[in-house]
């Protein structure tokens, strides 16, 4: 569904992917691991248009989506859950929620039923709708990011670095809520410095280093931990 071919991108001269290529099939959960710096979210940015890519090909559904501009790719199914659970700290929950159905404003009905959906499925947003998101817990911030996109009715979803800065209890949380996810259908690939939960939940892992994809295996085939750790930790020191 998803699909980098030999992805090269950066910003201005500097070239921080050197030819990516991942596949993300339709309703699956991938995971794309790496140290700090690595490309992830480069990865994630080239993918909904935010970066431009120099060469090589990303498709969306068999069709190359390179040349489509960001706005029109959430039209096209694709959604980002930002890095650092960045919400509008001024306004309300709700409000928050409502920006991410933006490019269908006209469509009141099912903007309704889709924030209704979303509060069945994340309950603490429901209770703090009215208050502003500047005061929501960082689990809840996070909550509020991902339903946010989801407004968005996309069919793949981004997500970058979900359980970063969270409380394992509250990562727990956010890793059940996008095995949901999964469960109604959406493709996910999911950006981790997580690892265990990577593993917990994704059903195919990549590894990116010096710009590329050094690393890559179905999950439940045997993945060694300690392998994928040393590999992981490997890429630190490059
Ligand atoms: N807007 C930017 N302008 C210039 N360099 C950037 C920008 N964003 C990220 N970088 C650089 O690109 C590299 C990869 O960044 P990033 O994709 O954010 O890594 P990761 O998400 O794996 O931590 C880093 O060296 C970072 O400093
Ligand atoms: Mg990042």
């Amino acid at each position: 569904m998803l699909k980098l071919e030999n992805v090269v991108a950066g910003y201005g001269r500097t070239r921080i992917l050197n030819g990516v290529s991942m596949n993300v099939p339709s309703g699956g959960l991938v995971a794309l691991l790496g140290g700090n710096g690595t490309g992830k979210s480069t990865t994630l940015k080239s993918i909904v248009g935010l970066v431009a890519v120099q060469q090589g090909q990303v498709e969306l559904n068999g069709n190359a989506i390179n040349a489509v501009p960001a706005e029109e790719r959430v039209a096209h199914g694709l959604s980002l859950v930002p890095q650092g659970k960045e919400v509008f700290s001024a306004m309300s929950v709700e409000e928050n929620l409502l920006m991410g159905a933006f490019h269908r404003r006209r469509d009141r009905k099912m903007i309704a039923e889709d924030l209704e959906g979303i509060y069945g499925r994340f309950r603490r947003l429901k209770e703090r709708r009215r208050v502003d998101a500047g005061l929501l817990s960082g689990g809840e911030r996070q909550m509020l990011s991902i339903g946010r996109s989801l407004m968005a009715r996309p069919s793949v979803l981004l997500l970058d670095e979900p359980s970063a800065a969270l409380a394992p209890r509250v990562v727990e949380e956010i890793a059940e809520a996008i095995l949901n996810l999964r469960s109604l259908g959406l493709t996910l690939l999911l950006v981790e410095q997580n690892v265990g939960m990577a593993l917990d939940i994704a059903d195919y892992i990549y590894v990116i280093r010096g710009g590329r994809i050094a690393y890559e295996r179905e999950v439940g085939s045997g993945i060694a931990m300690e392998e994928l750790q040393e590999f992981y930790l490997g890429a630190e020191r490059h």
